[in-house]
């Protein structure tokens, strides 16, 4: 069984994928970090972040099991991470990876910007998880603030409208949402509660 997630930053995606993953006994793939990998290597190399094919080798020897969320947690690297996220070839390679991840038994949940669309377009359920900017901006100024880091509400604001335009903007598997989709927005809505309507949804495909 396969679930994909998408949804803009900050949106909870991450956090409902990783519960959901516990939840159901799947394995959780969080595919923002391979973006992540690949721009932070690039930068601790100096490298320019244009360079695909030395994108697309780290790619390709890139360890799942040794991305460190703390570590590519950072705004430098999420930044970064969307502007690499528009090499196609690129997005090719991580693809491959993601979905050989996905379809290992007994199936995963795996949340980003394509997974629907393109990365698992016969995932069994599809959600598309959203809030409103001001919404997420908060979440994601709260979450900083919490961890020690220095954060503005309008500059995070900002950034967020940024990359959101970017990534749904791209020519390549650009952030959509799958036609077969339920849209889950969680401006309202506490995690406890975004929890159980996405629990809902998937017990309800799963009897289908
Ligand atoms: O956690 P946050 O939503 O801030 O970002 P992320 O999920 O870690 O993703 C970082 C960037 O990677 C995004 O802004 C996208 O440009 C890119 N990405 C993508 O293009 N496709 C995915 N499946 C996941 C991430």
């Amino acid at each position: 069984m396969i679930i994909a997630i998408d949804g803009p930053a900050a949106s909870g995606k991450g956090t409902l994928s990783r519960r959901l993953a516990d939840h159901f006994g799947l394995r959780h793939l969080d595919t923002g970090l391979t973006y992540r990998a690949v721009a932070a290597a690039l930068l601790v190399k100096g490298l320019p972040l244009g360079d695909e094919p030395i994108a697309i080798e780290i790619a390709h020897n890139l360890d799942l099991s040794q991305m460190d969320k703390t570590v590519l947690s950072s705004h430098e690297i999420g930044e970064a991470a969307s502007r690499i996220a528009i090499l196609g070839g690129l997005r090719q390679e991580l693809v491959e990876l993601q979905r050989r991840f996905a379809e290992t038994p007994p199936g995963a949940v795996l949340d980003g910007r394509d997974i629907g669309t393109v990365v698992c377009p016969d995932a069994a359920v599809k959600l598309f998880v959203t809030a409103s900017p001001e919404a997420r901006a908060r979440r994601r100024t709260d979450e900083m603030i919490s961890k020690g880091v220095d954060a503005n509400f309008v500059s995070v604001l900002d950034d967020l409208k940024r990359r959101d335009e970017r990534d749904s903007q791209r020519t390549v598997a650009p952030m959509k949402q799958a036609d077969d989709a339920v849209l889950l927005d969680t401006t309202e809505m506490d995690i406890e509660t975004a929890f159980q309507a996405a629990v809902e949804v998937v017990s309800r495909a799963k009897d289908i």
